[in-house]
């Protein structure tokens, strides 16, 4: 069953950020400061770069020890090289990673950081050893979650088993054409890549959904009236999870 809710609704995408933003960090300084660690579960595309932004200046002003925070990331394209300026590894260096480290010293994130490698030889070892890395930290703390406009969660397709773990996917073309926009052409958008799994993604302690306007309106119409998760609509799943919220601006809201 999907529990009842509502989704917390903002004027508009950076107060959204601005409060996923506060969300985060204070679970991470309650995480440090009494397990002595956590682990953030990341995600990439236009959404989550507001929650960066604001997450970088609320740790800029704290003097905390960030030698205990792990990222971890849901996907990657496949295969794509790190250096790649579109593969999720560049835009999370790009995004979190440098300007977090270049605020506060205590962040390695040579170390402490994790992406699905799209530059691995062989994706099935690679995908079971990412699983193994998310179990040895313990499990992900709070995961950022965004959604495509076809319902996809990290790169988990319509058609998804919720029981699903790390694995190679294919995109569906409405994925490859909505992405080819930060590709020189619809050509240069890998047409796989490297995703935990629903199952994975539900075993997060904690799940932030974020969903920013006109475009997610019509996705988030269909969820807010399902009565039981479906396999058609992979963000469904992320309605039973018992400790999500979703955070949205009045753009993607629906009338
Ligand atoms: C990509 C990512 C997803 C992301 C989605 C939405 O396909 N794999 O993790 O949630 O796009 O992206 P955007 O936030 O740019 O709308």
């Amino acid at each position: 069953m999907v529990q009842s809710f509502s989704p917390h609704v903002f004027a508009d995408y950076d107060q959204l950020s601005a409060a996923a933003a506060r969300v985060v960090m204070e679970k991470m300084v309650m995480g440090i400061e009494t397990k002595g660690k956590f682990v953030l579960g990341c995600a990439t595309g236009s959404t989550p770069e507001g929650l960066y932004k604001h997450l970088i200046s609320l740790l800029a002003k704290q003097d905390l020890d960030l030698s205990r925070l792990y990222t971890v990331n849901l996907d990657e394209y496949f295969p794509i090289k790190r250096s790649d300026p579109q593969s999720y590894y560049h835009f999370m260096l790009t995004h979190l990673w440098q300007p977090l480290a270049a605020v506060n010293s205590s962040f390695d994130y040579q170390s402490q950081t994790f992406v699905p490698n799209g530059e691995a030889t062989d994706a099935d070892t690679e995908c079971r050893a990412y699983e193994e890395k998310i179990k040895a930290m313990g499990g992900v703390d709070i995961q950022i979650v965004g959604i495509g406009v076809n319902g996809h969660i990290g790169f988990n397709e319509p058609g998804s088993p919720a029981d699903s773990r790390t694995r190679t996917v294919t995109l569906e073309s409405s994925t490859v054409e909505a992405n080819s926009r930060f590709f020189g052409s619809i050509d240069q958008v890998p047409k796989q890549a490297l995703t935990m799994g629903i199952g994975t993604i539900l075993e997060a302690k904690e799940i932030l959904v974020l969903a920013s306007g006109k475009a997610k309106a019509p996705i988030l119409k269909a969820l807010w009236v399902l009565e039981e998760p479906t396999v058609a609509i992979p963000a469904s799943w992320l309605l039973s999870h018992p400790q999500v919220s979703f955070f949205i601006d009045r753009e993607a809201q629906t009338e």
